[in-house]
């Protein structure tokens, strides 16, 4: 009898006997404390007439219970179950691990087994488990991002990084700038003939309606806005912002552009204070990201304002500028509690305007600015392109796969090494890390489900378990497959290496 809980636990002891606990109708009673995680696992459960649906429960109404119980002793995102015949008793330090622990029993219940009795302790290995979604390039609906939000944490992720602006569009409402969301939001695709605009944002209910679905599941919402760079949008709307003056567009084509925030403006950082006061408003997550990748310095070297701000500043050379943009951003936010991330390209400051050891690198372009960044004394999370954290690459080298770029398989999710190469002051740097989905051809919901999973799968072991198994986890995902299927996931069924 297989016992399927992906991600592994720390410790599973198993006993010959078996939970009768398909045996009645209806959840379990969960008694005790933890009451809130409780009740979103009866909302997980909550017979539906669409999918997704819930176990068939079937038989009578026997008094099983789930008995929920604080244990100071244990870490916050720890967990202990004790499943017994009758009763299934969880033991957590706080909500967070008390959810974890609800998930892990949601595994075994909608698998629809005979669950074995045992004693299961559980601790993640890296604190940082994420996934960002790009709903710049695509717009994902409300609904769409809830139901990835719960599917995610029925895995342990806890982070949810949400790319809410780039050149292709700005999702964001943000009262000061009102012509973000009016023209930046939308784009004209012009290959199409009739060139319908298309696009949209999230409302200020929209986002606090996600910040809270995801904080019931004890996934924090990191919001992203790109800084100085990927800023076709806001140019669009505001066009004084660029160097050149414009004209500009939302972009409907793909790649990166020359045109970004002119650093000789001093307008922008009054765009940046009301995009940060949004943000402070609506996220009470302690970070923002403010991106930072692929900046371009075409128009700043022609650009006399730009030309001016070197001089000013005293720095050498134009790439220079942008960590004196990036060091005013950092501090801005810190006035406001927040602390920064950036990709790692915010690596590449000047000896002048040094970037704060505050800030945390996200390292993308392989694993090396993620190096590069402890040795500096900065946090960092790992999210190499090169090592199976890109989702929106191909699942495997066949022409007939969805996704962009490059291959990233099941197998380089699950074993990419966060502190690979590292002493152990540097790996004591390292959060964890992320996978990330680009969404310039995953135009659909549908389609972003398929490239995530079961990738996502296997990274959220990576990150979880100190007993990575990769056969043991190919042989558990036969069974896990089903419960993706349960919750209407559309998922890659190829080969995993
Ligand atoms: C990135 O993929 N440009 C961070
Ligand atoms: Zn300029």
């Amino acid at each position: 009898m297989p016992f399927t809980i992906i991600p592994e636990p720390a410790l599973i002891r198993k006993r010959d006997d078996f939970l009768e606990f398909f045996e009645y109708t209806g959840l379990p009673v969960i008694e005790g404390d933890f009451q809130k995680e409780a009740s979103v696992l009866k909302e997980q459960f909550a017979p539906r007439a669409e999918p997704p649906h819930s176990p068939a429960f079937s038989g009578t109404d026997a008094a099983r219970k789930i008995v929920c119980k604080k244990d100071e002793a244990l870490k916050v995102e720890a967990y202990a179950l004790a499943i017994g015949r009758e009763a299934i008793e969880l033991r957590a330090g706080c909500g967070r691990g008390a959810y974890h622990g609800l998930q892990t029993l949601r595994q075994l219940f909608l698998s629809g087994e005979k669950i074995p009795c045992a004693h299961i302790e559980d601790e993640p290995r890296f604190g940082w488990r994420g996934f960002m979604l790009d709903a710049s390039r695509y717009f994902y609906t409300v609904p769409f991002i809830k139901k990835l939000i719960d599917a995610l944490s029925l895995h342990h992720i806890n982070v949810f990084h949400w790319h809410l602006t780039d050149d292709q569009g700005w999702r964001l409402p943000v009262p000061e700038y009102p012509l973000l969301t009016d023209i930046g939001s939308k784009r004209v695709e012009r290959r199409l003939s009739g060139a319908p605009s298309i696009g949209g944002f999230y409302t200020e209910d929209d986002i606090r309606e996600i910040v809270s679905y995801a904080s019931a599941r004890h996934i924090e919402v990191v919001p992203e806005i790109d800084f100085p760079g990927h800023a076709s949008a806001i140019l669009a709307a505001y066009p004084g912002l660029g160097c050149t003056g414009g004209p500009y567009r939302v972009e409907d084509r793909f790649g990166i552009f020359d045109d970004v925030l002119c650093a000789g403006n001093d307008a922008i950082f009054g765009l940046a204070d009301a995009v940060f006061n949004t943000l402070a408003r609506l996220f009470p997550s302690p970070y923002v990201h403010i991106g930072g990748d692929e900046v371009r310095v075409t128009r700043w070297s022609r650009c006399p304002k730009c030309n001016k701000r070197l001089a000013d500043t005293g720095l050498k050379n134009m790439p220079e500028l942008q960590s004196w943009i990036t060091v005013k951003l950092v501090s801005m936010l810190a006035e406001k509690g927040k602390t920064a991330i950036g990709w790692d390209e915010v690596l590449e400051d000047s000896p002048r305007y040094m970037l704060p050891k505050e800030v945390v690198i996200m390292s993308w372009r392989g694993a090396d600015g993620g190096k590069a960044a402890v040795k500096r004394g900065h946090p960092v999370i790992m999210s190499p392109n090169t090592e199976g954290c890109y989702l929106d690459y191909r699942n495997c080298d066949d022409v007939e796969e969805p996704g962009q770029w490059s291959v990233s398989t099941v197998y380089q999710s699950y074993s990419m090494n966060p502190v690979a190469g590292m002493s152990e002051s540097e790996a004591a740097l390292v959060m964890g890390g992320q996978c990330n989905v680009w969404s310039e051809i995953i135009y659909a919901g549908r389609i972003a489900e398929y490239m995530i999973f079961p990738r996502i799968v296997a990274f959220a072991e990576n990150m979880w378990t100190f007993r990575k198994d990769f056969a043991n986890f190919a042989q558990k995902l036969t069974v896990h497959r089903q419960r993706l299927d349960m919750l209407d996931l559309v998922q890659y069924r190829g080969r995993l290496k």
